[in-house]
């Protein structure tokens, strides 16, 4: 079975046929091409994916502006942790259409408001034409500013922020089948399970939990140490703080965490399909995250569900007062952004925040 056959294929299914046919290429290389390919991939191409209406998926930042406002609040208390520094950088990386950023220079006040600036860090081109606009006041004032991926960080105060960023980043799928460690590969007859010495992963999985059963196996990220430590390195002072989807260790390799695909609002298993065209995901594992930013000599490093984070620190008195005001309209939308990011089951169950500290 070939991938895809017909006479309009996606420039990416080609690529990756011919690869094929020089033997399997891992899951892992499937998603880095798929997202990544510099002028194919889902989040290298001109158009963007994102929104309710006719997209593959939403972010917490298509609810409404909850998340943001939230977000400030804590920022400032790290601020005033901090004794008011004069300027109080956010580093947003992977902050796609800018939105995050907006909603949080939307809601800062002074003089907290006076010390934010707001980076963006991102190459998708897509979200970088969203993000001129969403950002527009700011950028005018010189409150706002982009950076690209390459681009060293001088070393800043303030706070590295991130909202699905590692669940972004390629992912390598690992199950053990009761006598060795299996990855997922493609091959020419479609995905299969294939037996593969790599000590740095297995390992890793082996050193978490109780014991490892047939099945077991979760999703291993190699890009995840040098991506979280260079944005963790360079805040001199300050919260490192990333929204995203994940687990500690020993739950993902007891759920066999896998790679998902997003298309048109619906998620499925199939990584190697419509390449370019959708969103792939895999699962943060928050526990080897939480050690690789402690090793930079961030301290306090936990994660909690988005919910109960939400709980904990959304401005929910002034927040209901504005409420109020609102038209019906916007008032259900508002407390359908509330009810998401809350509610047992819904998107603020699925999500986890983590928190770690430079003093
Ligand atoms: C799932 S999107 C999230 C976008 C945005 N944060 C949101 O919530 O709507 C992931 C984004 O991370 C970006 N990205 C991937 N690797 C990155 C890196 N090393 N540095 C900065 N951005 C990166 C991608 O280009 C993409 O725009």
């Amino acid at each position: 079975m070939a991938i895809a056959t017909g006479t309009d294929l996606n420039p990416l299914t080609s690529e990756l046929n011919e690869r094929l046919t020089a033997g399997p290429v891992s899951a892992a290389d499937v998603m880095a091409l798929a997202l990544y390919h510099p002028l194919h991939g889902y989040y290298r191409r001109g158009a963007g994916p994102w929104g309710f209406e006719g997209k593959d998926y939403y972010t917490a930042l298509d609810l409404g502006p909850l998340l943001g406002q939230t977000l400030a609040l804590r920022l400032e208390q790290a601020w005033q942790h901090l004794e008011r520094p004069a300027q109080f950088t956010v580093l947003e990386a992977g902050a796609g259409r800018g939105w995050l950023g907006r909603d949080i220079l939307n809601a800062a006040t002074p003089p907290f408001a006076t010390a934010l600036h707001y980076t963006h860090r991102d190459d998708n081109p897509a979200a970088r034409k969203a993000a001129e606009e969403a950002l527009a006041p700011f950028l005018a004032t010189g409150r706002a500013r982009f950076m690209h991926e390459a681009e060293s960080i001088e070393p800043f105060i303030g706070a590295v922020l991130s909202n699905e960023l590692f669940d972004a980043l390629p992912a390598q799928p690992w199950r053990w089948d009761g006598t060795r460690w299996v990855r997922e590969v493609l091959t020419q007859n479609g995905p299969q399970w294939h037996p593969h010495h790599e000590p740095i992963s297995t390992t890793w999985f082996e050193s978490q939990g109780d014991g490892i059963e047939t099945g077991d196996g979760s999703v291993w990220c190699e890009a995840l140490p040098l991506v979280a430590s260079t944005l963790a390195k360079a805040l001199q002072a300050g919260l490192f703080i990333t929204i995203d989807y994940g687990d500690q260790a020993s739950n993902l390799l007891a759920k066999g965490a896998d790679l998902r695909r997003f298309k048109s609002h619906t998620v499925d298993g199939k990584w190697w399909d419509e390449l370019g065209e959708c969103d792939l995901t895999a699962d943060v594992d928050f526990t080897r995250l939480i050690g690789i930013l402690e090793a930079t000599g961030l301290r306090q490093v936990a994660h909690e569900s988005l919910s109960h984070w939400i709980r904990a620190h959304a401005p929910l008195g002034q927040w209901e007062a504005e409420w109020r005001e609102l038209a019906t309209q916007a008032r259900i939308k508002r407390m359908e952004n509330l009810l998401q990011l809350t509610m047992p089951g819904m998107m603020g169950e699925r999500f986890r925040v983590l928190e770690g500290w430079r003093e």
